[in-house]
C-alpha cells in the first residue's frame, strides 16, 4: 500500500484563452491543485527504506573541491549500498517500480 508522505499545494494562473482543467473556458481563471506524492517501501514508511535511520535526519556535507573524481555521483533513490554515493541501485530500483530516479552528478 502507498504510504503518502507530502502534500503541497500550488497556485496555477493560466492565460486567458487557456481552457483550464475542471474550470472551463471562459470561467475562473484561477485554482488550486493539491499534489500529493507517494512512496513505497519493504516493511516501513516514507522514501527511506534502511539507510541510517537511527539518525533524526539524514544530513550529508559535500565540499566539491575536495572531490576526487572530476564527476562523483550521489544517490537519490536511498537504495545505494554506498549511500550517499550512488553505487548504480537504481537501476534495479526502476526496473522493479516502474520509477525514473537516478543520481545527482557534482562537477568538481
Ligand atoms: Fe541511488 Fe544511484 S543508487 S541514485
Amino acid at each position: 500500500m502507498a504510504t503518502p508522505f507530502c502534500a503541497t499545494a500550488f497556485r496555477l494562473t493560466f492565460p486567458p484563452s487557456a481552457p483550464v482543467p475542471g474550470f472551463g473556458r471562459g470561467r475562473a481563471r484561477r485554482g488550486v491543485v493539491a499534489v500529493r506524492a507517494e512512496a513505497e517501501t519493504a516493511g516501513g514508511t516514507g522514501i527511506n527504506p534502511a539507510i541510517r535511520k537511527e539518525e533524526a535526519k539524514v544530513v550529508d556535507t559535500v565540499l566539491a573541491g575536495e572531490l576526487s573524481k572530476p564527476l562523483t555521483p550521489y544517490c537519490r533513490c536511498w537504495r545505494s549500498g554506498t549511500f550517499p554515493l550512488c553505487d548504480g541501485s537504481h537501476v534495479k530500483h526502476n526496473k522493479a517500480t516502474g520509477d525514473n530516479v537516478g543520481p545527482l552528478l557534482v562537477k568538481k
